[in-house]
C-alpha cells in the first residue's frame, strides 16, 4: 500500500470530489521520509493518481458524516471522516498543468501531496514579473509568488474581518513594490491614518491636516450632498446651481462659455459664493453653507489655498509628486460627510492624468483602504462609487490599477468587485460576505470559501489570475502597523485620575483649536 494513501474517492461532481478518509489515518497526522504530514488540513493539497498523471486537489472541507456500511451482512451507520476537494489541475511528466484531461473515478486512491509535488505545483510561479508575498501554509517553506502585471492591471481585492491582516498585507505589498522596482507609482487612501509610520525615502506622506483639496473641484452632486439638498428641494438646488455656474463663468473669463457647466472644474472664491444673491435670498441654504464653511474640520477643502484654475497643476504635483514613488494620503482627519467627495476628486485627478497621458508611461495603482466607507450603496457615496466603478471598468486601458481593501465586501458596489480578478482573502466569518465573495470566484474555487473562517491572523486564501494556483498562504509581515483600536486596558490602568480636562476640551471644541487635529 502506498504510504501516502489517505482515502478513496466517494463521489465526483464537476470539480468537486468527496473523499472518505481511511480508517488508518485516525490520528490525522503521520510521518513519511522524516517529514510529518497532516491529513486533511483545509487548504492543503492532495493527489489522485489516474492513468498517466496525478490530479491535484485542494482540501476545502473536512467533516464527520454518517455512512452506511455492510458489516456481517447488515447495513450499519457509522461516522466517517469525509473530506471535500476541489480539483485544480494535474501533474504529468513532472510538470503541473492547470487544465484537467481526466477525472477521478469512484474508488480511486487519494494521496497526500509530497513536498516534491508541492515544488512541482509552484515551480512556474517565480518569474521576472513576480513578487513574493508569503509562504504556502501547508509546508511553511514554499514561497508564494504573484504576477505583478496580472495583479495590478486586472485589479485586486483584499478582504477579511477586522484584525485579520489586510492592512499588514497592503504594507507588505507597498514595501515589496518599492524594493523591487525603480519607478513604481502607488497611491494609498489611508482612511485611519495607520500607515504614517512606514518609513521609506520613496514614500511621500501627506498628513491629515496637510491634505488640501480645492473646493472648486467639487461637482454639483457633491455640493448637494454636502449641503444635504435632497431630491425634493428643487428650489435650493436651482439657487445653488445658478450661483456656482455664474461664479465659475465670472472668474474664468477666457473659458469657452459653450463648454462651461455647473460641474466644470474651474476656480471661484468661496466668499463670492456666500455673497451671491441666489444664496443670500435663500435663508436656509445660506445658513447651511455658512455652518459648513466655518467648521474648521472642513478647512482641507474650503481653505485649500488653491486660488486660481491654474493652481490645479500645483495640486496635482503635490499628490502625484515625481520625486516619490508612493503617496500615502492620510484621510483620517476628513469629516465623514466629505470623505466620499475627497476620494472622488483625488481618484478623478489620477484617472484624468492617466487618460490624458498619451505616452502611457506612468502606470499607477490606487489602493482603496476601508472601501465600504465610501464605495457602498449609500446615498452620499454616489459620486465616489461611480468614479471608482468607472476606473475599475476602464482603468486597465490607461494603466490605472485598483487594489480594493475592505472588511465588508458585500456592502461595496458589485460592479467594482466583479472587475477584480485577484483576491487575497483573509479570515472572513460572516455568511453574507463569504457568500458574496464565493459568487465572485470562478466555479471551481467556490468550495474553498469554506476554509475562510478557519484562517489564522495574517493567513489568506490567494486566488486569481496572478497566482499559479489558489493557495492558503501566510503573508509576510514586513511592517508592524500601529493598532488603531483604543487601548482600554492601559488607559484604564494608568489613565488620569482626575477625569476629563473639561476646560481644555471645551476650549478646543468651542474655539475650534487647530492643535487637536495634529494628535
Ligand atoms: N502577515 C502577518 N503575520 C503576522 N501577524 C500579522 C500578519 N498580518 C496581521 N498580523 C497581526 O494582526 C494584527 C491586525 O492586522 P491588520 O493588518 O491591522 O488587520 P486588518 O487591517 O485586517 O484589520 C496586526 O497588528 C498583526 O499583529
Ligand atoms: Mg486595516
Amino acid at each position: 500500500m502506498n504510504e501516502l494513501l489517505i482515502g478513496y474517492v466517494r463521489s465526483v461532481r464537476g470539480l468537486d470530489v468527496e473523499v472518505e478518509l481511511s480508517r488508518d489515518v485516525g490520528q490525522m497526522k503521520f510521518s513519511v521520509g522524516g517529514r510529518t504530514y497532516r491529513v486533511g488540513q483545509i487548504g492543503s493539497y492532495v493527489t489522485i493518481p489516474v492513468l498517466f498523471e496525478r490530479l491535484v486537489g485542494i482540501v476545502s472541507e473536512v467533516r464527520m458524516q454518517p455512512i452506511e456500511e455492510i458489516i456481517e451482512g447488515k447495513p450499519v451507520l457509522s461516522d466517517k471522516k469525509v473530506m471535500q476537494l476541489q480539483l485544480v489541475g494535474c501533474i504529468s511528466e513532472g510538470e503541473f498543468d492547470r487544465g484537467l484531461k481526466d477525472y477521478p473515478l469512484i474508488g480511486d486512491e487519494v494521496h497526500l501531496a509530497r513536498s516534491e509535488d508541492i515544488d512541482i505545483i509552484f515551480a512556474g510561479q517565480k518569474t521576472e514579473r513576480a513578487i513574493k508575498i508569503g509562504n504556502f501554509a501547508q509546508t511553511k517553506d514554499t514561497p508564494i509568488w504573484i504576477d505583478v502585471n496580472k495583479m495590478l492591471s486586472r485589479h485586486s481585492a483584499i478582504v477579511g474581518n477586522t484584525g485579520s491582516g489586510k492592512s499588514t498585507t497592503v504594507a507588505t505589498l507597498i514595501k515589496t513594490f518599492l524594493g523591487k522596482y525603480e519607478h513604481p507609482h502607488i497611491i494609498l487612501f489611508d482612511i485611519h491614518g495607520e500607515y504614517g509610520q512606514i518609513k521609506d525615502k520613496k514614500i511621500k506622506h501627506i498628513r491629515g491636516e496637510e491634505l488640501k483639496v480645492p473646493h472648486w473641484l467639487l461637482n454639483f452632486s457633491q455640493w448637494k450632498d454636502l449641503l444635504s439638498i435632497g431630491p425634493t428641494a428643487s428650489k435650493q438646488s436651482d439657487n445653488l446651481k445658478t450661483a456656482i455656474t455664474e461664479l465659475r463663468e465670472k472668474n474664468n473669463k477666457d473659458f469657452d462659455k459653450a463648454k462651461l457647466s455647473v460641474d466644470t472644474p474651474i476656480y471661484f472664491p468661496m466668499d463670492e459664493l456666500l455673497a451671491h444673491e441666489s444664496i443670500t435670498k435663500d435663508a436656509s441654504l445660506s445658513e447651511k453653507l455658512e455652518v459648513l464653511i466655518k467648521d474648521i474640520r472642513c478647512d482641507n477643502i474650503f481653505k485649500s489655498g488653491y486660488d486660481s484654475t491654474e493652481e490645479i497643476g500645483k495640486f496635482a504635483e503635490s499628490i502625484i509628486d515625481k520625486h516619490y514613488s508612493c503617496t500615502i494620503l492620510d484621510l483620517s482627519k476628513i469629516v465623514p460627510d466629505m470623505l466620499s467627495s475627497v476620494v472622488e476628486i483625488l481618484s478623478r485627478l489620477f484617472y484624468e492624468f492617466a487618460y490624458w497621458n498619451l505616452e502611457k508611461d506612468y502606470p499607477i495603482v490606487l489602493i482603496y483602504e476601508e472601501g465600504h466607507r465610501y464605495l457602498s450603496g449609500e446615498y452620499g457615496n454616489y459620486t465616489s462609487r461611480r468614479r471608482v466603478e468607472n476606473i475599475a471598468k476602464e482603468g486597465r486601458k490607461y494603466g490605472v490599477g485598483i487594489i480594493l481593501v475592505s472588511q465588508r465586501p458585500s456592502e461595496i458596489s458589485e460592479t467594482i468587485f466583479s472587475q477584480c480578478n485577484n483576491f487575497i482573502i483573509h479570515r472572513l466569518t460572516t455568511d453574507k460576505d463569504r457568500e458574496f465573495i464565493k459568487n465572485l470566484l470562478p466555479e471551481n474555487l467556490q468550495g474553498l470559501t469554506n476554509l475562510l473562517p478557519s484562517l489564522g491572523q495574517g493567513e489568506a486564501l490567494i486566488a486569481g489570475d496572478a497566482a499559479v494556483l489558489p493557495a492558503r498562504a501566510k503573508i509576510d509581515m514586513l511592517e508592524k502597523l500601529p493598532s488603531i483600536d483604543c487601548d482600554f486596558h492601559s488607559k484604564w490602568t494608568d489613565g488620569p485620575e482626575t477625569g476629563f480636562n473639561v476646560k481644555s476640551i471645551l476650549e478646543n471644541w468651542i474655539h475650534q483649536k487647530f492643535e487637536w487635529r495634529k494628535k
